[in-house]
């Protein structure tokens, strides 16, 4: 028998056709071209029920997914039935293998089936949370974190990831900050195009890529008071400027699919938001992807209040442009009585069909459905040590050192004795973070461990944990007490642990949880040198140990290497590099605090009084965003620019040495900002545009140039079109957004319309 694809070989040598048509299903050979494609998918659809149809468009949960209520669970009788078109949460070789078999074969359509997983920070490989990786400011980092997980989820068998969550969030009580770039759209977005090159890899077709999901589809970071699934109240610049454009970084990154958020927007639930999904998605943008709900997203649109009724909230949330319900059941139930009423167009279900079934194909699913499930496969990519090695570097250069006052750190290996302390120091399920997918306590390194393995034979660790993490229980601060009067340097370990931070877990206040504040007092009381390393998913507001712990280290939750990664910032094998991707707030009564912000009539100002700002408080955050220290010192020099007037379609240079000035190599992140001084719209005080992260030998000088396009100094104008006014503009660089040198540039010309189409 001459070559066929898999499915192909599979479907003859079992003796079946397609439908009892003469022409086997897999056996139509497929092509790149997509005009092949589109020609394939539509005599596949041709073929279909309107029930097949809705089937397609229905994924079900598996029993490692549950993120929500209890839905039911399909078996192999709803495959064959033709009731399911994806999975959730179906993981490992075997057991998809054994579900594609029954599609493929004993289906009446033979359609393979999708596995979607939430792959977010790794598979079992785990790297840093999102928000700890965006602190690396290395969009590269990200991308081959991505590519890593991508290669160990699909030798799993999964085909299609739940991830990068792109979502913005000023919110630091969100649970959900965790998972995100922090609250600056411009890195966001830069992070949010790497990992989907990096998951999706350069074919999707390749085994070992996954579908990547730009998620919550949109400003679902935007939650009322940080609680999980709000309502959001969001003007229309700011989700122009703020919410959307990681998503559009994503589509122009070729994101195959965007999952829609639990909020809503002016009243509008995104899982019927046409105007946004549609409008913006898909017509705007020209986004042809796969839309998926949200977990029950279509059944809460009842909780919404758009209907009493399940068929309505379906038809509408089709009808906006949803193509796959994720758990709700109401597309394959509701759906046919909303076709035959007349009420919803089967053209409308078979354009949702056409996505599905287009991106099974582009996976290459109907030539090979077993694609990826191939045991030996996922034993021998599966937690590599070169995967190691990834993760370390990740981790590395995801840690951000927030104060070093005498310069404490690093450590000197040859310390006598250390005493390190707190519950979250030997605690390795929360080194690995939340949403860890397939990773294993057992694979972590602890910070405990990593202290262990870095210092000398003649070195003593001791430990105690003080304190449980939330709980109010104190007796265990005096073995705490003891041991650091025994040491010579005393490393306190104290945050949140990995399910403080997660869906749902929201939090009304940001101090750090149970009595670990009056542990670290009660420690540092004993006088020896301290070191506080947080490990935690959202910014935590820390001002006594901000004026009395000499050093800090942000360490969140970094995967499997945490400890290790953190024992070579402590004794100075690596020079720490990361940012805060997010502001830290001096106490949750600041929030909403993040550097973009407007100017306002009164700009806070701590003499006047009739400013904007609290009277009880600094107005200033406790850290600013881009914040971060190293063991070495830089200079700036003031930025120049390729010309300081221009046009408004000119682009312009800008650029500053940067030197190291101190006695160790180390890397810095270097940031640009911008402001329109004046604008037929209010600006914000500064914008970031640009950041790069650069590696001095001690001694060494680099000049870092940024290209500042005329569509970095656009914006949303007065008349809701994307414009470039005339005018002067602030050009900022530095090492922290609260850090920078300054410059002017010019332009002069008319008002430039970047793109007439209003967002109105
Ligand atoms: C709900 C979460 O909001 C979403 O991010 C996730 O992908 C789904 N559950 C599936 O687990």
């Amino acid at each position: 028998m001459a070559r066929l694809p898999h499915a192909a070989r599979l479907a003859l040598s079992a003796g079946v056709l397609f439908l009892g048509t003469s022409t086997p299903l897999a056996a139509q050979r497929v092509s790149a071209s997509s005009a092949r494609m589109n020609r394939f998918v539509d005599s596949v659809l041709a073929r279909l029920t309107l029930e097949e149809k809705l089937g397609q468009l229905t994924q079900y949960r598996g029993r490692f997914s549950l993120t929500g209520p209890q839905t039911p669970e399909a078996g192999a009788e709803d495959i064959r039935a033709g009731r399911v078109g994806s999975f959730l949460g179906v993981r490992g070789a075997a057991p998809t293998r054994e579900m594609q078999q029954i599609a493929v074969t004993q289906s009446r359509t033979r359609i393979p089936l999708l596995f979607a997983d939430d792959i977010i920070h790794g598979w079992r490989t785990i790297f840093p949370v999102p928000l700890a990786e965006a602190a690396s400011f290395n969009p590269a980092l990200a991308e081959r974190t991505a590519r890593i997980a991508a290669v160990e989820g699909a030798a799993a068998g999964i085909h299609w990831t739940f991830a990068p969550m792109v979502d913005i969030t000023r919110e630091p009580r969100w649970g959900r900050v965790v998972e995100g770039a922090g609250e600056d759209p411009y890195l966001g977005s830069a992070i949010a195009a790497a990992k989907v090159r990096g998951f999706q890899g350069a074919s999707l077709r390749d085994s070992l890529s996954l579908m990547a999901t730009a998620k919550h589809f949109v400003a679902y970071g935007a939650a009322e008071g940080g609680r999980d699934y709000n309502t959001t109240d969001v003007p229309l610049r700011t989700l122009h400027e703020m919410y959307l454009p990681p998503f559009h970084a994503a589509v122009n990154a070729g994101v195959k699919s965007i999952m829609a958020a639990f909020n809503q927007i002016d009243g509008v639930p995104m899982h019927a938001n046409k105007a946004l999904i549609d409008g913006v998605l898909r017509t705007r943008w020209g986004w042809d992807g796969i839309l998926v709900s949200d977990y029950t997203g279509v059944m809460e649109l009842l909780q919404h209040g758009l209907s009493a009724d399940s068929g309505t909230v379906g038809r509408l949330s089709i009808d906006a442009g949803v193509d796959v319900d994720m758990v709700s059941n109401i597309f394959y139930k509701d759906l046919p009585r909303e076709v035959r009423a007349g009420r919803l167009p089967v053209a409308v279900v078979d354009s949702a069909v056409r996505r599905v079934l287009r991106t099974k194909y582009e996976l290459g699913l109907f030539d090979n459905p077993f694609k990826s499930s191939s045991e030996a496969r996922e034993k021998a990519l599966t937690l590599t040590s070169a995967h190691r090695a990834e993760a370390r570097a990740a981790a590395q250069q995801s840690i951000v050192l927030l104060r070093n006052e005498g310069n404490v750190l690093p450590l000197a290996k040859s310390v006598k004795t250390v005493a390190v302390i707190g519950a979250l120091a030997d605690d390795a399920r929360s080194a690995l973070g939340g949403w860890a997918a397939a990773g294993r306590p057992e694979d972590a390194v602890t910070v405990l461990v990593g202290i262990r393995k870095a210092v000398g034979a003649d070195t003593r660790v001791l430990y105690a944990p003080g304190a449980p993490v939330e709980a109010a229980d104190t007796t265990g601060f005096a073995e705490a007490v003891r041991i650091a009067r025994e040491a010579d340097v005393v490393v306190m370990v104290v945050g949140e642990h990995q399910d403080m931070s997660a869906e749902a877990r929201n939090r009304s206040s940001l101090d750090v949880p149970g009595v670990q504040q009056q542990l670290v007092e009660r420690v540092h009381a004993v006088g020896k040198p301290t070191v506080a390393v947080l490990m935690n998913g959202r910014p935590l507001s820390i001002p006594w140990m901000v004026q009395h712990v000499p050093a800090i280290v942000e360490s969140w939750y970094l995967g499997v290497e945490h400890g290790n990664a953190v024992a070579d910032v402590l004794f100075g094998a690596v020079n720490p590099s990361g940012r805060l991707p997010i502001t830290f707030p001096r106490t949750v009564g600041q929030v909403p605090i993040y550097y973009n912000h407007m100017n306002t009539g009164r700009p806070s100002d701590e003499k006047e009084r009739y400013t904007s700002k609290y009277f009880d408080i600094p107005f200033t955050p406790l850290y600013a965003f881009g914040h971060g220290l190293s063991y070495t010192t830089f200079r700036y020099s003031a930025p120049t620019l390729s010309r300081s007037k221009g046009t408004t379609a000119d682009s312009v240079t800008v650029s500053v040495t940067v030197t190291n000035t101190g006695a160790r190599s180390g890397d810095e992140v270097v940031q640009l900002y911008v402001r329109d001084d004046a604008g037929s719209v209010s600006r914000p005080v500064k914008e970031l545009k640009g950041f790069r992260r650069i590696s001095l030998a001690a001694g060494a000088s680099e000049t870092v140039t940024f290209r500042l396009t005329p569509d970095e100094l656009s914006f949303y104008g007065a008349q809701y079109r994307r414009v470039i006014e005339p005018g002067t503009f602030t050009i900022m660089v530095g090492p922290s957004s609260d850090r920078v040198q300054s410059t002017t540039l010019e332009l002069t010309g008319r008002t430039r319309v970047l793109d007439a189409r209003s967002i109105r």
